[in-house]
């Protein structure tokens, strides 16, 4: 038993393992969600949902492969606003799968496998507006009540080919809605009332194809539960043949709708007749045909007794007609086209409107003629040569055609003393007469989408909307005193035009040309522009553009960007190219060179000044040159000293000794160093000592230097020539670069040569300390404290003694 038990465990553990542990290792995830939140995962070949951040507000899993949505899929999604799953393979939706999404405002489950609705997936939907069930196989709606709980559903769409049946509890608890969609084509039972009592219910679609054509009773009980006079009902995908597919019609017309619509619609000439005789009468204001298929011939004259008069509009869109060389003319209808006060015949292949057709819409205001084969001559016809037949015309819309000649129209249009609007875009006008005369009433203007090159004052002054977009235009000159709104786009204009020329223009839009940039002065001149459409160009991201357009999406100007800072993206430099010019940031250095420049220059220079001072008072130039010149020395000096190996030394000590003193010295050591070494007198001690005082030989920079000589070498030479070096210290001395020099290659002498001992012999001429001498005369310090030295006897009785003891410096190694 306890062995039986532990493997149910362990089955159940295994089993459950299984279902939630394994799927949820495998779940692929979708990362395309943009700043908004918003996640487009569609056609990502998913056949699960995948794993999507928490805080997603819409998530697009439409065109993938997803059969199942489990309870965890979308767990905790609680801030999901819109879900579309459209177009998937949806079978299995777990009761609480949607159970977290208390913030969804829009689902989209059509076009998938499920076979049945359940209301458990709705219950936790409170904020649900907008549903969509379309095109999944479930033949029955309302065996349960299904929106019960949707208080706030305010769009619904149910149905597909599967559905037979939609029973009376269908639509329980849905109150209002602005938009009911029901796909029933194959709808073969409908409990009466089912989908009635929603009120107030502002547009109706219904697609009846199979109920219009086999179940009249039926189609009519579904038309009429849905018509209100206020609701707009458009039927879908009928095929209108004889007197009985008509009838269902009589209960929308019973419940005196208003605006009717038909969309996808094929009919003979027998129902249209019927249709008028339903019609009868009947406050029908606005008929709407998108896409209508017309079978006969035309012939709708045999309800030319019949009340029309409420009609206002009729909008006819995409109609064929199957058999146009039979089609007779529609001469016949005035009792149908005096009344309208819109009439829309768009892309319906009309090539011409006979004047004499032109002349039963007595009441026409609005005309739409757009995307037909219209050319300048058919036109004329139609608008009767312009002799202002459509005498209340205030809107002509003749966009999509095929004209060419601006002056022609000018001409047609000249007496419409109401027009208001005329659109005559995409058209293919490439030249403008060079002026032109228009209704004084004429506010709005389209020509986008020609081919023009230049404008010119055939532009009525009186306009305040133009729109000039997609067109070759690289200028504009023209004065437009009451212009409010102006189309650039899509043309090729290098700079915006002058504001001046619009002193009330608030909206431009110049998006899609090949602008560089533009800035404060540019729009300066635009007295009032509030708003500016001017992306997609090609930008230079210079400083100043990219400040000035930073400002503005911050809205620091006075003109908006409302066509979002992504449409504003550089071109050049290259380093930018692509990059949103909102995120762009540019350096200091980028964006100002010159102030850069000079300002690093000045610090350069500055630094430079400093550090020649330093080196200058640190005597750097000194010490360099010092240094170059003791390498040098030493250098020469060994040449010198193999030299003097090989000839013997003696023979090149040609002086007692060397004398270094400075210039402002020369004085004394001319009228008393000289005289007494060189030309020595016999003295009473000489004589008592029995022997003669040997007159030295001395070197003296005025009188031995070789001329032509580097001073360096000629000072080497001679401390080398010398045996000895006598230094003549004084203030003199240390001010004199040449002594400090000859002192510093003694010193080195002193220390590398083999001049024996104490070669340097220093006189002091005047009382110096050795804290007199600066710091960089390290050497001379240092001899100062090694050497003794000979004073200079200020008083005249130490004279001899300081001769004797010089003399005896000079000549001691004679002695020895
Ligand atoms: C879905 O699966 C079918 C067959 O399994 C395949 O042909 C189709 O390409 C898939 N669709 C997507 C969007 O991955
Ligand atoms: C138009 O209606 C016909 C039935 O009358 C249907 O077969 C066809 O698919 C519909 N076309 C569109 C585009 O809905
Ligand atoms: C169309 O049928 C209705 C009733 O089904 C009938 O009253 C009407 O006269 C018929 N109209 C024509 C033109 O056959
Ligand atoms: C004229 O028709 C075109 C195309 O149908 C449309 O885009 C345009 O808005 C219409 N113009 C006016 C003034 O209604
Ligand atoms: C001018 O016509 C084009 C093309 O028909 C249309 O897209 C555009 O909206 C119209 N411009 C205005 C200002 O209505």
């Amino acid at each position: 038993m306890g062995q039986l038990t532990n493997l149910y465990v362990a089955v159940l553990l295994s089993l459950c393992w299984g279902q939630w542990s394994e799927p949820d290792a495998e779940r692929p995830s979708c990362d395309r969600c943009d700043l908004r939140l918003s996640c487009d995962c569609s056609r990502g070949g998913f056949t699960r949902v995948p794993a999507v951040t928490g805080r997603a507000l819409t998530l697009d899993l439409s065109f993938n492969n997803i059969t199942a949505v489990t309870n965890v899929d979308l767990m905790g999604h609680v801030e999901l606003r819109a879900l579309n799953l459209h177009g998937n393979r949806l079978a299995v939706i777990h009761p609480s799968a949607f159970d977290s999404l208390w913030s969804l405002e829009e689902l989209d489950l059509s076009d998938n496998q499920l076979t049945a609705l359940n209301h458990d997936w709705f219950g936790e939907l409170g904020a649900l507006l907008q549903l969509n069930l379309l095109d999944n196989p479930y033949s029955c709606v309302g065996s349960a009540p299904v929106f019960l709980g949707l208080v706030r559903l305010r769009r619904l769409a149910f149905g597909g080919p599967a559905l037979v049946e939609i029973k009376r509890g269908a639509l329980s608890g849905v109150m209002e809605l602005e938009e009911l969609t029901v796909h029933a084509n194959n709808l073969e039972r409908y409990e009466s009332g089912a989908l009635a009592y929603v009120w107030p219910l502002g547009r109706v679609s219904l697609s009846l194809h199979g109920p219009f054509l086999r179940d009249v009773a039926l189609a009519s009980a579904v038309v009429g539960d849905v018509s209100y006079p206020e609701t707009a009902v458009t039927l879908e995908d009928l095929h209108l043949i004889g007197n009985e597919s008509v009838q269902p019609f009589r209960a929308a017309a019973r419940r005196r709708v208003r605006n009717m619509a038909f969309r996808n619609l094929s009919v003979s000439d027998e129902a249209t007749v019927n249709m008028l005789m339903i019609s009868d009468g009947i406050p029908f204001t606005t008929f709407t045909f998108d896409g209508v298929t017309l079978t006969g011939e035309g012939r709708w004259e045999r309800a030319s007794w019949t009340d029309q008069r409420s009609i206002d509009e009729f909008f006819i869109r995409n109609a064929v007609v199957l058999d146009v060389f039979k089609f007779v003319s529609f001469l016949q209808l005035g009792f149908l086209l005096q009344y309208p006060r819109k009439l829309s015949v768009i892309n319906a292949k009309v090539f011409v409107v006979p004047c004499a057709t032109t002349g039963l819409l007595l009441n026409l205001q609005y005309l739409d003629l757009s995307d037909n084969l219209l050319t300048d001559l058919t036109l004329a016809e139609t608008l009767c040569h312009g002799s202002g037949t459509l005498k209340d015309l205030r809107v002509l819309n003749i966009s999509g055609n095929a004209l060419k000649s601006l002056s022609t129209l000018r001409r047609l249009v000249a007496k419409l003393y109401k027009l208001t609007h005329l659109d005559i875009s995409r058209n293919r006008y490439s030249s403008m007469p060079d002026s032109c005369s228009w209704p004084s009433t004429l506010r709005h203007l389209n020509i986008s989408g020609a081919k023009l090159t230049t404008i010119t004052p055939c532009l009525p002054t009186t306009l305040e909307v133009l729109d000039l977009s997609s067109n070759d235009l690289k200028g504009f000159t023209v004065a437009l005193p009451v212009l409010r709104e102006l189309h650039l786009s899509g043309n090729k204009f290098l700079r915006l035009p002058a504001g001046s020329l619009f002193p009330n223009l608030q909206t431009l839009s110049a998006q899609s040309n090949t602008l560089n940039m533009f800035g404060h002065s540019d729009l300066q001149s635009y007295r009032r522009l509030q708003s500016l459409q001017a992306g997609r160009n090609k930008f230079v991201c210079s400083c100043g553009f990219v400040a000035f357009l930073r400002s503005s999406i911050e809205g620091d100007g006075v003109v908006r960007l409302t066509d979002g800072e992504e449409s504003y993206i550089c071109d050049s430099p290259l380093y930018l190219q692509g990059e949103p010019v909102g995120r762009v940031r540019l350096s200091v250095v980028v964006c100002h060179r010159v102030l850069f420049v000079s300002v690093s220059c000045g610090v350069a220079l500055l630094v430079g000044i400093l550090v020649s001072v330093l080196l200058w008072r640190l005597h750097a130039l000194w010490y360099l040159r010092m240094t170059w010149a003791w390498l040098r020395a030493k250098h020469s000096s060994r040449r010198r000293r193999q030299l003097r190996d090989v000839a013997g030394s003696e023979a090149l000590l040609s002086f007692d000794a060397f004398v270094s003193y400075s210039e402002k010295d020369a004085g004394w050591v001319e009228t008393f160093l000289v005289p007494e070494l060189e030309e020595p007198r016999e003295t009473d001690e000489d004589y008592v000592n029995h022997r003669t005082t040997r007159p030295l030989t001395l070197c003296l920079h005025k009188r031995d230097f070789l001329p032509g000589h580097w001073i360096l070498d000629n000072i080497m030479s001679a401390m080398e020539r010398s045996r000895r070096t006598v230094f003549v210290l004084s203030e003199n001395f240390v001010q004199s670069d040449w002594c400090r020099y000859e002192l510093d290659f003694s010193h080195f002498w002193l220390f590398d040569g083999d001049a024996g001992e104490e070669p340097a012999i220093l006189i002091l001429l005047e009382p110096l300390s050795k804290d007199d001498i600066p710091n960089r005369f390290c050497k001379l310090r240092k001899l100062m404290s090694s050497t003794t030295y000979l004073e200079w006897p200020q008083e005249e009785e130490g004279k001899p003694e300081f001769w004797k003891r010089l003399r005896h410096a000079l000549t001691r190694e004679d002695d020895d």
